[in-house]
């Protein structure tokens, strides 16, 4: 049994801080500052140009050019999929508009694309233009609820369904679909099944390949911990490869971009999804960060994940009796395969309640208009992050801090 935190002195968190918003920015892996060093100062200052390319007894690490196919190999395992079906490079947002695109081109005829309604609102704008941009409707369909979403998602299915796209984990407040029971569900109906893993890679298992998933994409400066806008991933299941047709056709997408010439031949595979010069310094951030995860399971993360989350709510539900007028919701599931790695509850002071934590050293966040929101990112956060979180939560609401004049203006990003 793995304990939760078992890889925390990789990360260089600071002191008396604990730290439960892993799933908007992961922490920074101690890896990176020294492997970004090198590649800034040895590879590019040294190496100038010629670091593109894998120079025999050279830096290593440098051949900048594979750098894509590296971190999909780092990625492959914590997705259950095939590296050789991961492209590495874009933003979520980009990656999504390519894969949905690329999707609803592979069932012509059918008009519609589905949509959760808790989906992150990128999401939401993405189908939409590209609903526009290709003639189609967007449809919505409710989140997850209490059945894993199957209810939710067969009310949407007909046979003009083109594509469905879900995100996995509700940003919210965690509630989390069956992936494989509604991937099933929508391959019945004829359509295809995309999946946004922004807050289950690196925490939930989620074998895409097992599932029998079409395409995914997901961020990896979540869980994944590689940094502030650090580049997004997109897998797209072999079967659809061949025929794939993403929007934009760039030079890095072409089968021979250094032949220069003018006709695009697009690269075999997922190579395609390509489109300029890759994100060199991002990517190696990136490939430090994946590290922390050599040797861990799926499985392994998913049991840390639930200690770390059953303690919490357990915790929390202790805090709701003691202090009964403070009206605390919890809106996560309680049922274990029903919620991914985070608790949220809502508070009348939600804002002020999670300033008022992060003054005293326990930084979860906020999310509009009420909710209060605590990741736990199991290879670093502990067993006792969670009881220090919440005996200050505990005094939060003891002394009613959170209704502190100073957080009635609130910082533009929260
Ligand atoms: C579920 C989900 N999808 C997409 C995004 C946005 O991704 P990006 O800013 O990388 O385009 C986020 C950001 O937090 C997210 O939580």
């Amino acid at each position: 049994m793995t304990a939760p935190g078992w890889r925390r002195e990789r990360f260089a968190l600071p002191d008396g801080v604990v730290y439960l918003d892993g799933n908007s920015l992961g922490a920074l892996p101690r890896a990176v500052p020294a492997r970004l060093g090198e590649v800034v100062e040895r590879e590019w200052g040294t190496g100038l140009i010629g670091s593109w390319n894998r120079v025999p007894g050279g830096a290593p690490g440098s051949g900048w050019i594979d750098l894509v196919g590296r971190c999909a190999a780092l990625l492959a395992p914590l997705l259950g999929v095939d590296a050789a079906d991961v492209h590495v490079g874009e933003s979520t947002s980009q990656s999504l508009f390519a894969t949905t695109v690329a999707g609803a081109r592979q069932r012509p005829g059918r008009r519609v694309l589905v949509v959760d309604r808790t989906t992150f609102p990128t999401d939401a704008y993405v189908i939409t233009s590209v609903a526009r941009l290709l003639g189609l409707e967007v449809r919505w369909c409710a989140g997850p609820g209490d059945d894993g979403g199957l209810t939710a998602v067969a009310a949407a299915l007909d046979e003009d369904v083109a594509l469905v796209s879900l995100t996995h984990v509700d940003f919210r407040t965690g509630a989390m679909f069956d992936l494989p029971a509604v991937t099933a569900l929508v391959h019945e109906a004829g359509a295809l099944m995309q999946w946004d893993l922004c807050h289950s890679t690196g925490a939930v298992p989620v074998d895409l390949a097992d599932a029998g998933a079409d395409l995914a994409v997901g961020c990896t400066y979540k869980y994944l911990n590689a940094g502030p806008g650090s580049p997004a991933y997109a897998w797209v299941a072999p079967h659809l490869q061949a025929d794939l047709d993403p929007p934009v056709a760039g030079w890095m997408g072409h089968a021979a971009p250094f032949a220069m010439r003018l006709d695009h031949e697009p690269s075999p595979g997922v190579g395609r999804l390509r489109v300029g010069t890759p994100p060199v310094l991002a990517l190696s951030a990136l490939e430090a960060a994946l590290t922390a995860f050599e040797g861990v399971t799926t499985a392994g993360l998913r049991a840390a994940s639930l200690q770390l989350t059953d303690r919490f709510l357990d915790r929390v539900d202790a805090l709701r009796e003691r202090f009964p007028a403070e009206q605390i919701e919890v809106v996560t599931p309680r049922e274990q395969p029903r919620r991914g790695s985070q608790v949220s509850f809502r508070h009348r002071h939600a804002y002020g309640l999670v300033q008022a934590l992060i003054d005293r050293g326990v930084v979860g966040d906020f999310r509009d208009p009420d909710i209060a929101r605590f990741g736990f990112a199991p290879l670093y956060t502990t067993l006792a992050d969670v009881d220090r979180a919440t005996e200050v939560l505990a005094e939060v609401l003891a002394s009613r801090a959170y209704a502190d004049p100073a957080y009635a203006v609130r910082n533009p990003v929260t």
